[in-house]
């Protein structure tokens, strides 16, 4: 299919010197049809608590209750407890695949029973965070930041880890405490939609803790690419359209007032794809915006069903394509598989891309990107 053409496109040999296979990210050259995507299917579920510690529970999972007005009233103030009930994860903590291999391992007699001819501990081509797929569905339209991403071929799965770049550090380790109160006001908003019971209502007093989460574990595949990974959600609605998960879970986002038809079109062009790339690739049926007014409130809230997305941009020349992100991570994904061939735990292959440029990897043996841990290749080698 079309997603299989690009692949072969990069890496011409230079004059006799044989030089690494690189794969293209023009859009044009992902556009065809919209490849074969599975209904994801929930695996299984897990929570992060207020000190960062795994369950493997849904202790953290919380439910949708919006307010019953478009507008809410009272207003939601979103800078609300910034100073003084606010509690961060640590972010300089880089936790790589850690807690989503803890719900593997937990889990590996039931994985190994759907164990498949091959006879791997795992029966998935790829495990990994929803959003570093996230990040190589939008990658034919970024134009501002990269991504590095860590893989290792272990007992016949590819694990894909990402690595943070310094630009990201950086910006990460400068944030200006306006755009930290920003990422502060995210958070804030699912406290005034979500209650921690399904018939209870939300309790916006208390403390924002960002160590807190619940993640879903979802099962699908990409063309002939089997995939497990996990994404952290936000809220289910077990009254809504959808009542099973993991189409019953709420996507919870934050976006500045739209106050024009331009600025419309340009939240549709560069924000939207984010956020229909994060809940569409786990099966989450709806996404609630909050759209901010400058004093912090919410004036408005928005609701988008996923799946209807694509006709909002669909009238719209030189805006995004979902076929053209899906076709782009088959090709991704079919790349990886190429590229890393040899079973071992130790063999890192890290996959780099800079706006403009196509993706190209190096080849790392021995310590310094060895992300899969000790205890893991233990546990799943006996
Ligand atoms: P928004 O939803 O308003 O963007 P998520 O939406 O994925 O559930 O994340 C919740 C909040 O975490 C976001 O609110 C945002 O405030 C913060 N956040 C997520 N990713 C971030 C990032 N890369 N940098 C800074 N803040 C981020
Ligand atoms: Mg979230
Ligand atoms: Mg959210």
């Amino acid at each position: 299919g079309a997603a299989e053409a690009p692949a072969e496109l990069g890496g011409s040999p230079k004059r006799g010197r044989w030089a690494p296979p690189t794969l293209p990210t023009e859009p044009a050259l992902y556009d065809g049809p919209f490849p074969f995507y599975r209904r994801p299917a929930e695996e299984g579920r897990f929570s992060l608590d207020a000190q960062r510690c795994y369950h493997p529970d849904a202790r953290q999972l919380r439910y949708f209750a919006p307010p019953r007005a478009e507008r809410p009233e009272p207003a939601f103030d979103l800078r609300h407890g910034y100073r003084d009930l606010y509690v961060r994860r640590d972010e300089g903590r880089r936790e790589g695949l850690e807690h989503l291999l803890q719900w593997v391992a937990g889990n590996r007699d039931r994985l190994r029973a759907q164990g498949d001819a091959a006879g791997r501990p795992v029966n998935a081509d790829f495990v990994t965070w929803r959003g570093h797929l996230t990040k190589v569905l939008t990658t034919p339209y970024e134009s501002q930041e990269g991504w590095l991403l860590a893989v290792s071929l272990f007992r016949g799965t590819l694990y894909v880890s990402e690595v943070e770049t310094p630009a990201a550090r950086q910006q990460r380790e400068q944030r200006s405490d306006m755009l930290q109160e920003l990422a502060y006001m995210g958070y804030k908003f699912e406290r005034y939609m979500c209650a921690d019971t399904p018939d209870g209502s939300p309790d916006p007093t208390g403390v924002v803790n960002t160590n807190e989460a619940f993640c879903t574990v979802v099962r699908t595949r990409l063309g002939s690419h089997s995939l497990l990974f996990a994404g952290e959600v936000d809220c289910a609605d077990p009254r809504g359209a959808w009542p099973e998960p993991p189409a019953c879970y709420v996507e919870l986002k934050t976006c500045k007032e739209l106050h024009s038809p331009a600025q419309r079109r340009s939240f549709y062009r560069y924000k939207l794809i984010k956020w229909w790339a994060q809940s569409f690739l786990p099966g989450v049926s709806r996404i609630v915006a909050g759209f901010r007014a400058p004093d912090g409130s919410v004036a408005t809230l928005e609701t988008f069903e996923t799946m209807k997305i694509f006709q909002l941009i669909r009238g719209d020349r030189g805006c995004w394509k979902p076929a053209v992100c899906m076709n782009f991570c088959e090709a991704f994904l079919a790349f990886l598989k190429k590229v890393v061939t040899e079973d071992d735990p130790q063999l890192v292959h890290l996959f780099a891309w800079e706006p403009g440029r196509p993706v190209s990897y190096t080849r790392h043996q021995g310590a310094e990107h060895v992300f899969l841990p000790a205890w893991y290749v233990e546990t799943m080698s006996g």
